[in-house]
Parts: structure tokens; C-alpha cells; sequence
């Protein structure tokens, strides 16, 4: 999709359609909508009248123009109130538009962006409408026999503002950036099983690191085990699949800091012995979600190189059920020394997780951030749109929560507390996979992890087993895999290089 900042008289527009955003308090018309009513003479407002349209968020009025202007078609995009009105809603009608314009077959728009955004930043609008455009075209279609091969082609930002379009190119590159990197993600994660597994994800991880000259190593067993994580070496056990631990880097000349992202990376989770039934082992490919994020996040600072290093951790491997697969009550001893008695073989991803997190506390980064799929009680408490944030730093969780404001990808705290930390205590090793009840078992798992970070070394726990995918979609996404939370975490990593505010 290409994407261009224009300023261009209405009449002279020549496009497939002409995109005007408008908000439901704006009855009348204004601007260059009221000069392409008049050259309608009036059709535009006397529809707008006889199908009573209302600009509710999302709600779009496509008009033929039968020849009177340079443009097939002139589209009337809802934007919902203005009260309501926030950043993320131009990402969501832009996805809507896009769709409008597939279904009518018009590949090139037009999009007015004159329209006051109730004080949202015009580069950032840009950016948010880039952004939507491209999540909102995604579709995993590869397996299927046929395809609608159509594709909205170019989008045009038109503005008689006297603005600097450079910089409004920059944010479109940004956007542009960011969403590709997301669409990535999401090609990663709908892979299934059969086609991505821990050899094939390391495959692609130093693809990933040839195209952008990232550092790489990826253990293989034999080094794993001599490097003592024996929780992750269990998990991976059961599977005729061997892991992999995957370590890349990313190392700029000038660099502002050294932060450690870690993906929690099931290729499948079967529940392995404590094997999950029917419908709950259906979408356990996406179990790998948060390493495709670590991906997905190390192409989008390939492409931008901002001042800061970044590690990539991923302890990959498939939890299965065999006669090599470990068991509840087995006794398993960390990279750092601490003992777990595993209380249930489903409960894997903390186990993985605990063995990456402390080889991250090992490279002394200023911080850690990690991105999981990993309990179901994140998803009954916040359903399924919410990620739960966790961590050992308030300031870090403020920050990660604040920068998720801006990205729509939705994040609330889960709290810590001694009451919940008790729960973990196991019968016979220092801690236990699983919590003594069910309850708050979101947070029982962030507590578990905890216990594998260097205390000195702020720490963020992010848990996507909500929002990673979803059967239907919502927004703009499509059914599947999102990508959530490459954006974020990108724009976090931006933030602390100073390439963005
Ligand atoms: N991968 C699952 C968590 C999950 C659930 C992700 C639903 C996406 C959607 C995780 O490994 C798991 O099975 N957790 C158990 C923990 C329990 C055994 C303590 C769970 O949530 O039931
Ligand atoms: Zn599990
Ligand atoms: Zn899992």
C-alpha cells in the first residue's frame, strides 16, 4: 500500500474515492464537503437526509458521483462523537474504510484530513490512520484455494492546512513501520504447528537477523542443558521436537540504554500429561504469541535503527504429552538456582519463562520487559480485548501503561500482593508451578516468574492470552492472531532512544 500527502483541490481530485471523516455532532456541512455537496448539487446532504445517516463510529455512507467529479465515488466516514472521540477511532475507521473500499472495488483513496480531530495531533492522526489502513487489510489467505486477490492500492492524505508535509511523511512511515511489523506477528502466530515449529521459529528468527544484521545464537539442547535450565528443558521434553533458545541483539553505534523483551514461545501447548480437553487445546498454536511479538518488534527497530540495545529472548519449544514427558510432582531446578515442584504440566509457559528471565537478568539490562500467553484467569478477569501488566517497578509499569494509551492496544494492572505470593509456596521445592486455588491465578503466575528476575533490575510481565488472537475479530483486527503488542512495546523502545517524545 502506497501512502502520499497531497493538497489538492476537490475538483481536481482524481481517485476512486474521496474519504471525508466527519463527527456526528457536525450537521452541516464544511469545508471541502460542502464544495463537493454543491458540485453533487445537493444529492450528498439530501441523502444524508433520506437515510437519516447518523456519523456513529464506524458508520460509512458511500455516494456515487456519476461523472460530476475526478472521483468514482465519495465516502461519508462516522467518527462517532466527538466526547468520545480518541486517537485509536482513526485506526478503527481507517480499517472500515479500507473494507468499504475492497467490497466497492475502489483501490485508490483519497482522505480528507481537514477535519479538526478534537486536538489530536495531525502527525499523529496520520500516523494512526496509516496504521489502521494497513492492520485493516491483513488477512491470512494463504491456505485458501481461492482468494480476493483485490487490493486498495494507494491512500492520499489531502490537506488545504498549510502543515509540513515531511514531517507528516515521517509519521506515515512510522505508521507504516509499525503496522507491517504487526502484520508480520500476525503471520507468525497463524502459522500452525505443523508449518512453525522450534527449529522452524529459530530458522526464522536468524532470517530475521541476516535481513537486518542482528546478532544471533540459538542453543541447541545439549547447550541448554549446560547452561542448567532444567524448568524449560522439561517442558520441552514430551515433543519429538528439540528447543531452541533463541538470543537476538540488536546493537546500534550510539545507544541510550539496554533493554531485554522476552516472548513466551509454546510453538503448541497441548497441556502436556495434564493434557487440555476439546475446545480449550483448539488455537494453542498462538501459544507462541509473545515470541512472534520479540520478532515482529526486532523488524520494526531493524527498519527505524533507533539509539538503543535491544535483546530478543525466546525459549522455544511444544509442550506434548509422552513417555518422556515430565510429570506433576516432578522437582525441577532454574538457570538461577531455585527449585520448583510442578503442581501441573499445563502451567509450562512460566516454567520456560523462568529459566529466560533469568538468563535476561544475567546481561544487567536497565530493564525486562516479557509478553506471554499465559493463563486463562488473565482472560476471565479482563476478557479477552485487555492484556494484564505486571511487574516488580511501578514507574516501568506506569510507563508501559501510559505508551499503551497511545498504541489502542488495551493494558490494565494486575496487583501484586504477600497474600497471593503464599499461594505459590510449594510442598517440597522452593516454589510451585501453580497456585493452591484458582483464584487469581493471573497474578499467581506473574508472582511465580517474579521469583526468576534480578529484584534490582525493573521488570514488566505482560500477559496476552486475552487479546493475542480472537475467533472473530474486532476493530481492526481480523479473526486470528492481532500482533498485540508489537506496537507498544516498539513505541516504548522509541521513547526510551528519543526518537520519539
Ligand atoms: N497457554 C495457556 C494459557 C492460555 C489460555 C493462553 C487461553 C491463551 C488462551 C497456559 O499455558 C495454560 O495452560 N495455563 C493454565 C494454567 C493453570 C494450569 C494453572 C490455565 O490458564 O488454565
Ligand atoms: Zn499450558
Ligand atoms: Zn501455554
Amino acid at each position: 500500500m502506497k501512502f502520499d500527502v497531497v493538497s489538492k483541490k476537490v475538483d481536481s481530485v482524481k481517485a476512486d474515492a474521496l474519504v471525508f471523516p466527519l463527527f456526528e455532532e457536525d450537521k452541516k456541512f464544511e469545508n471541502n464537503l460542502k464544495k463537493v455537496d454543491d458540485l453533487l448539487s445537493g444529492e450528498l446532504s439530501r441523502i444524508v437526509k433520506s437515510q437519516k445517516f447518523k456519523a456513529s463510529e464506524g458508520k460509512i455512507l458511500a455516494v456515487p458521483t456519476f461523472g460530476k467529479l475526478k472521483v468514482n465515488y465519495v465516502f461519508i466516514v462516522g467518527l462517532g462523537s466527538k466526547k468520545k472521540f480518541e486517537l485509536d477511532i482513526l485506526r478503527r475507521i481507517s480499517a472500515y474504510t479500507v473494507k468499504k473500499a475492497k467490497e466497492l472495488k475502489t483501490s485508490d483513496l483519497v482522505i480528507d484530513i481537514d477535519t479538526d480531530f478534537e486536538g489530536v495531533d495531525i502527525k499523529e492522526a496520520v500516523q494512526a490512520l496509516t496504521e489502521g489502513a494497513i492492520l485493516g487489510s491483513y488477512n491470512f489467505d494463504k491456505y485458501f484455494s481461492e482468494k480476493d486477490d483485490f487490493k486498495v492500492e494507494s491512500i492520499s492524505f489531502n490537506t488545504s492546512k498549510n502543515v509540513n508535509k515531511e514531517s507528516l511523511k515521517e509519521y506515515i512511515h512510522l505508521g507504516k513501520v509499525l503496522a507491517e511489523a504487526q502484520n508480520f506477528t500476525r503471520d507468525l502466530v497463524n502459522e500452525p504447528a505443523n508449518v512453525i515449529n522450534t527449529i522452524q521459529f529459530a530458522k526464522i528468527a536468524e532470517d530475521l537477523a541476516r535481513e537486518y544484521g542482528f546478532e544471533i545464537k540459538v542453543y541447541d539442547e545439549e547447550e541448554i542443558e549446560k547452561m542448567g535450565m532444567g524448568a524449560y528443558l522439561a517442558v520441552a521434553k514430551g515433543s519429538e521436537n528439540p528447543p531452541r533458545f533463541v538470543h537476538l541483539t540488536y546493537r546500534p553505534e550510539k545507544s541510550e540504554g539496554e533493554i531485554v523483551i522476552v516472548g513466551k514461545g509454546l510453538m503448541f501447548d497441548s497441556g502436556g500429561l495434564n493434557i487440555k480437553t476439546g475446545d480449550f487445546m483448539r488455537w494453542m498454536k498462538t501459544d507462541k504469541a509473545g515470541a512472534c511479538a520479540v520478532l515482529g518488534v526486532f523488524k520494526a527497530i531493524g527498519e527505524l535503527r533507533p539509539n538503543i540495545t535491544v535483546h530478543g529472548i525466546v525459549a522455544a519449544a511444544e509442550n506434548m504429552p509422552s513417555g518422556k514427558a515430565y510429570r506433576p510432582d516432578d522437582i525441577l531446578r532454574a538457570k538461577n538456582g531455585v527449585t520448583i515442584e510442578v503442581g501441573n504440566t499445563d502451567a509450562e509457559g512460566r516454567l520456560t519463562l523462568a529459566d529466560a528471565l533469568s538468563y535476561a537478568s544475567e546481561l544487567k539490562p536497565d530493564a525486562i520487559i516479557d509478553m506471554a500467553t499465559l493463563t486463562g484467569a488473565c482472560v476471565v478477569a479482563l476478557g479477552e480485548f485487555t492484556a494484564g501488566v505486571m511487574g516488580n517497578n511501578q514507574k516501568l509499569i506506569n510507563e508501559v501503561l501510559k505508551t499503551s494509551e497511545k498504541t489502542g492496544e488495551w493494558m490494565w494492572q494486575l496487583p501484586f500482593n504477600d497474600k497471593l505470593r503464599e499461594q505459590i509456596k510449594a510442598p517440597h521445592a522452593d516454589v510451585y508451578n501453580v497456585g493452591t486455588t484458582r483464584y487469581g491465578g493471573a497474578i499467581t503466575a506473574g508472582l511465580f516468574l517474579e521469583k526468576f528476575v534480578d529484584p534490582k533490575i525493573p521488570w514488566v510481565h505482560i500477559d496476552i492470552a486475552g487479546p493475542s488472537h480472537h475467533t472473530s475479530g474486532w476493530y481492526y483486527h481480523p479473526k486470528g492472531a492481532t500482533g498485540i503488542p508489537v506496537r507498544t512495546i516498539t513505541t516504548f523502545l522509541l521513547k526510551r532512544a528519543n526518537y520519539l517524545k
